[in-house]
């Protein structure tokens, strides 16, 4: 918890290489943005060197997701070292859509957080209740299990690279906010769950973002939640001058 905050988009599957260049051009020509907010966005994987080259300084590009060998037979996948290769130092990790459409589990997630800290990267480790859960207010139990499920055999020396994403299944693209209270007792069971994977101190350092239907006009008053300290944006992040107002959101 600190007066930084971390504005990231996610892109998803959306964007073509016209699209790309377009938003970068926009954002690099919006003057002075907020020195107190790191911001970027997470692109597909092909358009990872693009957005790279295209960036300016101020803007960090993520992936999406990784796999958690550094190389061999895994067809169709990107390794965390082949993203550390290009420079690429932020990876959302454990994406809800990750976890239904494409059936990751807490141990695969695991595996991935475990080898990005391993290589000095940083996991944006995604957790949330579904809608079921959060109506049988099961949200404190979900967040602290899949939290601890993912630091399981972490050395709590590297944690000070982790960021985390609080993400209500139930909020993401559904135009549905969490509540403050809901985002404020989420959060804190996800900051007791680093504590007892390392320390109160870790925890209270570890950026904990929300996502779930943020828009240019929500995010400040969500930004200014106890513990908030930033937002994963799905759709709202696509429009550059979206973005730009959910950056300037973050001062
Ligand atoms: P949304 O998506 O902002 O479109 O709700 C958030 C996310 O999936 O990270």
């Amino acid at each position: 918890m600190t007066n930084r905050k971390i504005v990231l988009g996610n892109w998803k599957t959306n964007k073509n290489v016209a699209d790309v260049k377009a938003f970068f051009s926009t954002l690099n020509q919006a003057g002075d943005l907020p020195k107190n907010v790191i911001f970027g966005v997470a692109p597909v994987f092909v358009h990872l060197p693009m957005a790279l080259q295209l960036k300016n300084a101020q803007t960090i590009v993520v992936a999406q997701d990784c796999n958690p060998h550094s190389s061999g037979a895994f067809t169709g996948s990107v390794s965390y070292s082949q993203l550390k290769d290009l420079e690429v130092n932020h990876v959302i990790v454990g994406h809800s859509e990750r976890r239904t459409l494409y059936h990751e589990t807490d141990a695969d997630i695991n595996l991935k957080v475990i080898a990005l800290l391993n290589a000095g990267l940083t996991p944006v480790l995604c957790v949330g209740e579904s809608l079921q859960e959060y109506d049988a207010k099961q949200t404190k139990i979900v967040c602290t299990q899949q939290i601890k499920a993912a630091l399981t055999g972490i050395d709590a020396a590297l944690l000070p690279n982790l960021i985390v994403a609080y993400e209500p299944v139930w909020a993401i693209g559904t135009g549905r906010t969490a509540t403050e209270n809901d985002v404020v007792v989420a959060i804190s069971a996800i900051r007791d769950a680093i504590a007892a994977s390392a320390n109160t101190a870790t925890a209270n350092a570890t950026p904990v973002l929300y996502g779930g239907s943020v828009k240019p006009d929500n995010a400040r008053t969500i930004m200014g939640w106890p513990g908030v300290d930033g937002v994963l944006v799905g759709g709202a992040s696509l429009d550059p001058n979206d973005f730009i107002r959910l950056v300037k959101a973050g001062a």
